[in-house]
């Protein structure tokens, strides 16, 4: 078993004098309290006995059929039947894990990662291979190399798992040429493909992909989603859409872990999802996330120090950034945290200590004002351990002997 870093930091982060650019925290404090109260008025007056009730362990039929019609949001068509509710996005990646691997199989995912499924993986002990990625994602001729290799040893990874779209944490996006060589690749060489997209409707610019699950038409695509970052992750709810074989292995999985997620939140969010709405909710966050993220990337500009490099994510909660490799982002961290300000190391997002100058950081979970606070007080600490580096390297080149030269020469 190993830690998640996030997870770490949640405690230190929960401190108010300390800003946290480190959580994947959505904004919930966006979300109209009269819509809430709408909801829990409902309950209270038509059905207080169902929701105190356990509930089936595939989930409730009504969630079901909400998730049906938010992934036909994405352009992907499914069936209610295909689908089964879990306590959040987490447990549907613990789950399919659960489900397919072994102790020793392998598994691939992209290189960085999302840093809370690695525990997971590893806890069931599957062999992890990192593929990796730039800034169209997973670059998938490393990918073809890598299967061609492990075929070799008569080796078969039980499956792919990646975050095509605003990765978290890298925040980039699997170009459509690669989305379709994965697709094919799968088919090629029959390996399941685990698409996690909890970001894919909170796109702030740039035109929509097919998802790798449209894609495909769920033959070799498992798909993974949450209401998590377009609700509310506390009501903690998510899903895998999977061909039956897979499904009925979930459903026996799950009720061996919880029996059922929460029926008092599966019915809050059935009903929430039935009415239109939602859409303008994920609207008003699209609007709050792009303005964040632009208020990050304009606080780095100003503040990092020089050779650091991020990008700018279409869409999504988090910016990757790398800082010159002299700094090891595991001892900003601990700096930072001195000036009140969190952020996650890049280490966390690999299995072999890559990523140990970069980081990642989010932008949704705090206001602007504080982002930017939040960045100049990281990039203090991150030029100060600069110039240290420079200091201390200047002063060991004056303890090394002068290097005979033309001006040796001359003297
Ligand atoms: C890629 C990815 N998968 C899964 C999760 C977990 O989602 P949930 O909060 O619904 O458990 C997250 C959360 O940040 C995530 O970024």
């Amino acid at each position: 078993m190993r830690s998640s870093v996030m997870r770490d930091l949640m405690a230190i982060t929960a401190r108010p004098e300390v800003i946290s650019l480190a959580g994947g925290l959505p904004d919930t404090s966006t979300f109209p309290p009269e819509a809430f109260a709408a909801e829990m008025d409902r309950i209270t007056r038509t059905s207080v006995a169902e929701v105190l009730q356990y509930g089936p362990t595939e989930g409730i039929d009504l969630v079901r059929e909400q998730i049906v019609k938010v992934m036909a949001a994405e352009d992907m068509r499914i069936d209610a039947m295909d689908v089964t509710v879990t306590t959040g996005g987490q447990q549907a990646i613990d789950l399919i894990t659960k489900v397919l691997i072994d102790p020793g199989d392998i598994l691939i995912c992209d290189a960085p990662t999302y840093p809370g499924a690695l525990p997971t993986f590893l806890s069931y002990e599957a062999d992890v291979v990192q593929i990796e990625c730039d800034a169209d994602g997973m670059k998938i001729d490393i990918l073809e190399q890598t299967l061609a290799d492990l075929a070799a040893k008569g080796r078969k990874p039980k499956f792919i798992y990646s975050v095509p779209t605003f990765q978290n944490p890298g925040g980039m996006t699997l170009s459509l040429e690669r989305r379709r060589r994965l697709v094919a690749l799968a088919r090629e060489h029959e390996i399941l493909i685990v698409e996690d997209n909890p970001y894919g409707l909170l796109r702030y610019e740039g035109e929509s992909l097919p998802t790798l699950y449209s894609l495909d038409g769920g033959n070799y695509v498992v798909y993974l989603g949450t209401f998590s970052k377009i609700l509310s992750a506390g009501l903690r709810i998510g899903w895998i859409v999977s061909p039956t074989p897979i499904r009925e292995k979930v459903v026996l999985g799950k009720a061996a872990t919880d029996l059922c997620t929460s029926t008092l939140t599966q019915d809050f969010a059935g009903h929430y999802f039935e009415k239109d709405r939602w859409r303008e909710y994920v609207d008003d966050l699209v609007g709050i996330y792009r303005g964040r993220r632009d208020a990050m990337i304009g606080a780095m500009s100003e503040y990092f120090p020089h050779g650091s490099t991020w990008n700018k994510p279409e869409g999504g909660l988090f910016v990757w950034a790398t800082l010159p490799d002299v700094i090891n982002t595991e001892d900003l961290l601990a700096k930072a945290l001195g000036k009140g300000v969190a952020f996650v190391p890049g280490t966390g997002a690999y299995v072999d200590g890559r990523g140990a100058s970069s980081m990642r950081l989010n932008f949704s979970g705090v206001k602007e004002d504080e982002i930017i606070e939040g960045i100049r007080r990281i990039g203090t600490v991150a030029r100060e351990q600069l110039s240290l580096y420079e200091t201390m390297t200047s002063t060991d080149e004056m303890r090394l002997p002068p290097r005979p030269g033309p001006e040796e020469g001359e003297r």
